[in-house]
């Protein structure tokens, strides 16, 4: 089994800690981005969601780990299982990807492909469930999980996709997120990926949300 405690201190500026996508020297030149943990698992987990091709989903996800670990630290909670909640971040809409939609209602599928995949790489079933729940609770405000690996992607979601939060991060902040992973076309391909899944489920957990998140998604303080 795969050791992976990586869990993060006070000091939330490790040095070492490289991002993915940028080389190590250019970490300091952008110091409000939260450290990606640097390990075989999390680029693989990043490699995965990747090849779902779809970059808007990709460049999504990445946000929701930096924006719900900004929203995380806001809150007070600093000491978390970094690897673990990136991977949660990473996968949480594996299921919304053109390669790897299917039938069933996306945030179930995506936690058993994470599930199939996180047992591929040896980890443990503990940390699998944790990672699972992460995925199906994301969709859901106000979900009462109160592990921050948990909390991280329910926050960061609500944060990139509604807003909800980015008025506790300072403007420099939220630029140098968007400018690390860009939005691209978010808005329009997530609104026609949530009105497909609501269509393909009119009693899931996205149709009886679609009215509120059409509104919210739409009017979210991006420009897309
Ligand atoms: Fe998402």
């Amino acid at each position: 089994m795969i050791s992976r405690r990586n869990v993060i201190g006070s000091a939330l500026g490790v040095a070492g800690i490289g991002v993915l996508g940028l080389p190590r020297q250019a970490l300091a030149a952008v110091p409000d981005l939260f450290p990606v943990p640097d390990s075989r698992l999390v680029k693989a987990a990043t490699a995965l969601m990747e090849s779902g091709g779809s970059p808007v989903f990709t460049n999504h996800s990445q946000r929701v780990y930096q924006f719900g670990a900004l929203l995380l630290k806001k809150a007070g909670i600093r000491s978390f299982d970094r690897e673990l909640a990136y991977l949660g971040c990473i996968l949480h809409d594996l299921a919304w990807t053109p390669k790897f939609k299917g039938p069933e209602e996306f945030m179930y599928r995506g936690a058993n492909m994470a599930g199939e995949f996180l047992s591929a790489n040896g980890v443990g079933v503990a940390d699998i469930k944790v990672v699972q729940t992460a995925i199906i609770n994301h969709t859901d405000i106000g979900a009462l999980d109160p592990r921050p690996e948990v909390q991280i992607v329910e926050l960061g979601a609500v944060c990139d996709f509604n807003g909800v939060g980015v008025e506790f991060l300072d403007a420099r902040q939220v630029r140098r997120i968007l400018d690390y992973a860009p939005r691209l076309d978010c808005k329009n391909e997530a609104i026609a990926t949530m009105d497909e899944e609501a269509d393909k489920h009119p009693l899931g957990r996205i149709a009886c949300k679609r009215p509120l998140f059409d509104v919210m998604w739409r009017n979210a303080p991006f420009d897309s």
